[in-house]
């Protein structure tokens, strides 16, 4: 018998401004709850330039940086915590490939994204990131 410790995860998941303008939330909010995964922590919130700037540090200096901070302050974002079983891979499965282009069917990105720079939800990539960026958008008496 091979044996597995599940991991009890907590991710950070965005909906992003151009998901929220295309009234994709409920879609984003039907999958995850279909899937399992409990809805720890909710917010529709205008994200401050320097808070953008925080949350996507490892990205400073990049071409596409001042972009991405421009577009995710572009318009209000529904910024969320889920938690379930595996729940950091498990959102970055849903979401698909950064870049549409690369999103298999099935996935957000592959089902409802076009192009990279506007491709509708966010996940954490590993724990650190998830614990990160929790950290950034809610405080913990937010989570429920
Ligand atoms: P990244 O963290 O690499 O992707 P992910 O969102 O899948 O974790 O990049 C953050 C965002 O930056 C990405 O969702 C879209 C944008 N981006 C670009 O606009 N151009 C690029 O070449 C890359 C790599 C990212
Ligand atoms: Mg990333």
């Amino acid at each position: 018998v091979k044996w597995r410790v599940m991991a009890l995860e907590r991710t950070y998941a965005m909906v992003k401004p151009d998901g929220v303008k295309r009234g994709l939330v409920g879609e984003v909010l039907r999958r995850l709850e279909h899937k399992g995964f409990k809805i720890v922590g909710m917010k529709l919130m205008q994200i401050p330039r320097a808070t953008a700037e925080e949350h996507y540090g490892e990205h400073r200096g990049k071409p596409f940086f001042e972009g991405l901070v421009s577009f995710i302050t572009s318009g209000p974002v529904v910024a969320m915590v889920v938690e379930g079983e595996n729940a950091i891979a498990e959102w970055r499965k849903m979401m698909g490939a950064t870049n549409p282009k690369d999103a298999a069917p099935g996935t957000l990105r592959g089902d409802f994204a076009a192009t990279i720079d506007e491709n509708i939800v966010h996940g954490s990539d590993a724990p650190e990131t998830a614990e990160r960026e929790i950290g950034i958008f809610f405080k913990p008496e937010e989570l429920l």
